[in-house]
């Protein structure tokens, strides 16, 4: 294969999606099911275990992965073009697809960002593997009862949005039978 060709599939094309998109696409897909597990643990733990200190550090660490990738999904958007939908795709269907893509971006990149706000006003290094980023901030109560809440209600209605999405995917395989899942499919040609 020639090497612009190569790199055309690399980023995205009018005809499918690159694989840098792919990659950051089925990597959050994969931390996002472990993250919402980790999150589950919470409450099965005993508060003050060395179990409970250690899904702390993994959902930590995870969580800034997840930070990461929708960055780097949110970038490759930009160095490629975007296929556009197929034709019978109503106009009330792509705008309901645009709108949950951009809040789908904007609640997983404020999630980990509450996220870590909570851990440093609350007094906490945020883990990440097995080193820690310390807080800036000086502990704060309020603010991080405030952003626990907000933390639980955003990753609520992130959870939402993700079932939404995966209905409106297998909707489109299954039922349309149109190309739109097909070109994100992590392996294979389209
Ligand atoms: C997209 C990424 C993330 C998702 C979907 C997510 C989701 C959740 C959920 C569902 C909970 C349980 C809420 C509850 O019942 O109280 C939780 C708790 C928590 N998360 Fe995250 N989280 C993410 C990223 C992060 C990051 C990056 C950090 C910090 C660096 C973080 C720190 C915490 C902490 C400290 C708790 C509270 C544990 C406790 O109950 O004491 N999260 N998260
Ligand atoms: C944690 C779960 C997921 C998140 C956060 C997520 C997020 C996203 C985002 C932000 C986009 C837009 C990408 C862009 O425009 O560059 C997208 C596209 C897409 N996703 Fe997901 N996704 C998830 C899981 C899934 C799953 C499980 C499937 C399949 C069953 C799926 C199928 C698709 C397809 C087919 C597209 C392309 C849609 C189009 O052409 O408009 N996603 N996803």
């Amino acid at each position: 294969m020639p090497l612009d060709e190569e790199f055309m599939a690399f980023l995205n094309t009018e005809q499918k999606f690159g694989s840098l998109t792919k990659f950051f696409h089925w990597t959050i897909f994969l931390l996002l099911c472990l993250q919402f597990i980790l999150a589950q643990l919470f409450d099965y733990y005993p508060e003050d275990s060395s179990e409970f200190y250690r899904t702390i550090v993994w959902h930590e660490t995870n969580g800034v992965l997840i930070l990461i990738s929708i960055l780097g999904l949110f970038i490759s958007r930009f160095l490629g073009k975007r296929p556009p939908y197929p034709a019978q795709v109503a106009t009330w269907e792509k705008a309901l697809s645009r709108l949950t893509h951009v809040l789908l971006f904007a609640f997983l990149f404020f999630i980990p960002l509450i996220g870590i706000g909570m851990s440093w006003f609350s007094g906490y290094d945020v883990a990440f593997f097995k080193w820690s980023i310390p807080s800036p901030f000086a502990a704060n109560k309020y603010m991080a009862n405030l952003f626990h809440e907000l933390h639980e209600i955003f990753a609520f209605i992130a959870f939402g949005l993700i079932v939404l999405h995966i209905a409106a995917a297998l909707f489109h395989h299954f039922v349309r039978k149109d190309n739109i899942l097909n070109r994100m499919r992590p392996f294979g040609k389209v």
